[in-house]
């Protein structure tokens, strides 16, 4: 936490508004919470309601690509050629895919099938056959706003099997997002998580998780789903975190690609899911900006 402002101060937000009518009281919440030995959140991932304005602009951008993504993938198509269309789109509209370039990721988008985790390399070897199961990761900057969600979607006819691990992976982020609310724990939605993909009989990978995001790609916190209830980090009005779990349908365990350090992959070769939305904390719940 910065400095102590005196209580006529301007806000350290930005606002323009006084200190003492602005975060004061946000501040001596968090510092109880503090005390008591919490995790809390920093002053720098507390976005103002004119940064959140920027970026659910650019989560709109990321919502009309998986829209549109959604719309037109199908049996037979390459990923490669969703990889164009997410560039073609998401420049069209004014902004850059933000996964390009980022740490000398290759592509626009990161395309996962089957028993592909996550950071899939889009291919035109990658053909898209009846019983895929793919996520379409796509992530937005604009006008330096970060935005960033992924889907899961199924091609042809995909087996019982892997439609329930789909489903169920939608239902633990759709669970852990009831668990969003100013002054409760990450932990409150990541063991809401972890429990309903345990109670199905699946594992949730343990070593990639979820972040803060909005004025950077990853900021912090980083967000686990093996966490306990109350534990982990205090949810704050302002606060901006994606929650994306990776379901496996087998074991937990995972490997990188040797070749290219990004890709990764379920080491049992079973299948894995995962749904990204991003959520701000509000004053009395949470808002899905993108999904
Ligand atoms: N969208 C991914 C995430 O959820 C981004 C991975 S980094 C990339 O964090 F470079 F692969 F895009
Ligand atoms: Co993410």
């Amino acid at each position: 936490m910065s400095a102590k402002l005196s209580r006529n101060d301007p806000c350290w937000c930005g606002s323009g508004r006084k200190y003492k009518t602005c975060h004061a009281a946000f501040d001596d919440k968090i510092a109880r919470f503090s005390e008591q030995g919490h995790i809390v959140p920093p002053h720098n991932i507390i976005k103002t309601p004119e940064q959140v304005e920027g970026i659910r602009k650019s989560a709109k951008i990321n919502i009309a690509v998986l829209d549109y993504i959604e719309e037109h993938i199908h049996e037979g198509m390459n990923t490669a050629e969703i990889d164009r269309i997410v560039y073609d789109m998401t420049t069209q509209m004014g902004g850059i895919p933000a996964p390009l370039h980022y740490e000398g990721y290759p592509y626009s988008v990161c395309t996962s099938v089957n028993e592909q985790v996550c950071h899939g390399f889009p291919s035109e070897k990658v053909i898209l056959k009846d019983g895929d199961i793919i996520n379409v990761d796509c992530s937005t900057i604009l006008n330096g706003y970060f935005s960033d969600s992924s889907r899961m979607f199924c091609i042809g006819d995909v087996s019982p099997e892997k439609k329930r691990l789909v489903e169920v992976t939608r239902e633990c982020v759709e669970l852990g997002l009831k668990e969003v609310r100013p002054w409760g724990f990450l932990g409150d939605m990541g063991q809401a998580v972890h429990d309903h993909a345990f109670q199905n009989g699946y594992t949730v990978v343990r070593e990639i998780g979820g972040h803060g995001v909005g004025l950077a790609f990853h900021e912090e916190p980083w967000v686990g789903y093996n966490s306990k209830r109350g534990t982990e980090m205090l949810m704050a009005p302002g606060m901006i975190f994606t929650i994306e779990p990776m379901v496996n349908m087998g074991k937990a365990d995972i490997y990188i690609d040797d070749d290219n350090n990004w890709e990764v992959y379920t080491e049992d070769g079973k299948p894995s899911a995962q749904w990204e939305i991003m959520v701000l904390v509000t004053e009395d719940g949470a808002e899905v900006l993108c999904w």
